[in-house]
């Protein structure tokens, strides 16, 4: 099969889709844009297998982060995200995307069965949404003091929506204020664990570092020199309180705080959050939006259910995120699509 695959998938060209090739060899090369997508601690943790007409997800449970996320909630939402850049880059190479979401009750790690459909012109919308796909990155700066237009944020109310999820927006100082606590004390509380510092440490990296996955200390603002020294600081030292003080300024300074939830919480639904979270991600950057995540009160069970009982909305809160304009922030690396594919005989 001619995979047409890119060393570095953020340098992935669209004049490089193999048009007069089988439906197999488009959607390979379609993965570099999946690839692109989010995940926890940039674990990427998604496999593919590719058949004749066909191209499958399959959840990489090695990536799993047994601490920060026991259950694999955030490991499938990032499998939803990068299942969603793949069906916008099917629509704009000029097909419907069509999927099976969890096709087999025998496998389940494999999330989705996705092909190509009937020809389709990309709309506007689906074009502003796959040319934002490489310009999306989490951006963990501080955020200009300028509002979101009320039309986009009704856009991203929306985009949630059409993927099975809900954004809450947090418009109320009031609720702002208890989002901004409860993020603070997720800080103290984690940064407080032994064990989250270490698996925290072990998926960051120094700036120059050749890995291809995990956070690079310029990620998070760090220099180069400084980066040489961030694992072992992460891993020594609780800092909870300067992230707590940090986060709560970040909240307080950004335009925009929102929640995304499922009504119930189950596989089905984390691959609904993780393709309504791209969706509200990429929408967010065609408008020159940036986004970065304090997930904290989604990551600590008990503070979960305080943020459930805050909200005004029935069901399980995943994410939260600030969004607002900021500058440029380099991308974080990914593995090329050889170390996420995998052969099987069947
Ligand atoms: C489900 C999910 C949860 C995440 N949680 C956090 C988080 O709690 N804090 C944070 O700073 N970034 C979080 N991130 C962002 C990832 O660290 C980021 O996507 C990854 O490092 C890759 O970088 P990029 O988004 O710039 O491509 C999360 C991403 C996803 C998809």
């Amino acid at each position: 099969m001619m995979t047409n695959r890119v060393s570095d998938p953020w340098d992935v060209q669209a004049a490089d889709f193999p048009k007069d090739g089988s439906a197999g060899d488009k959607l390979t090369f379609l993965l570099n844009y999946a690839v692109l997508a989010p995940s926890g601690h940039n674990t990427q943790p998604w496999l593919f297998r590719s058949k004749k007409d066909f191209v499958e997800v399959y959840a990489d449970r090695t990536a799993a982060l047994p601490v920060v996320d026991p259950m694999d909630r955030e490991l499938i939402i990032s499998c939803g995200a990068a299942l969603y850049n793949l069906r916008v880059a099917i629509r704009y190479f000029g097909y419907m995307d069509l999927v099976e979401l969890l096709p087999d009750p025998n496998k389940p790690d494999l999330l989705a069965r996705v092909r190509l459909g009937h020809a389709h012109a990309p709309t506007a919308d689906e074009q502003a949404l796959f040319n934002a796909i490489p310009k999306r990155r989490t951006n963990r700066s501080p955020y200009e003091d300028r509002p979101l237009p009320d039309t986009l944020l009704e856009d991203l109310k929306l985009a949630a929506q059409q993927e099975g999820a809900w954004l809450y927006l947090a418009d109320h100082d009031g609720v702002r204020s208890l989002l901004a606590d409860l993020i603070a004390e997720g800080d103290r509380l984690q940064w407080a664990n032994a064990e989250y510092r270490r698996e925290l440490a072990s998926w960051t990296h120094p700036n120059r570092s050749l890995r291809r996955d995990g956070i690079p200390g310029y990620a998070q603002g760090v220099s180069d020199l400084a980066s040489y020294a961030g694992p072992l600081v992460i891993r020594t030292f609780d800092l909870g309180n300067g992230q707590a003080a940090q986060n709560r300024d970040l909240v307080n300074g950004s335009p925009a705080l929102v929640v995304l939830g499922t009504q119930r919480d189950g596989t089905e639904e984390w691959l609904a959050c993780g393709q309504a979270l791209q969706r509200v991600l990429l929408r967010a950057r065609a408008a020159g939006v940036w986004a970065s995540y304090l997930n904290q009160p989604c990551q600590v069970s008990e503070l979960r259910l305080r943020l459930s009982h805050i909200l005004d909305q029935v069901g399980f809160p995943h994410i939260i995120l600030r969004l607002g304009y900021g500058p440029e922030v380099r991308p974080t690396p990914r593995r090329p699509l050889d170390d996420v594919m995998f052969e099987s005989l069947d």
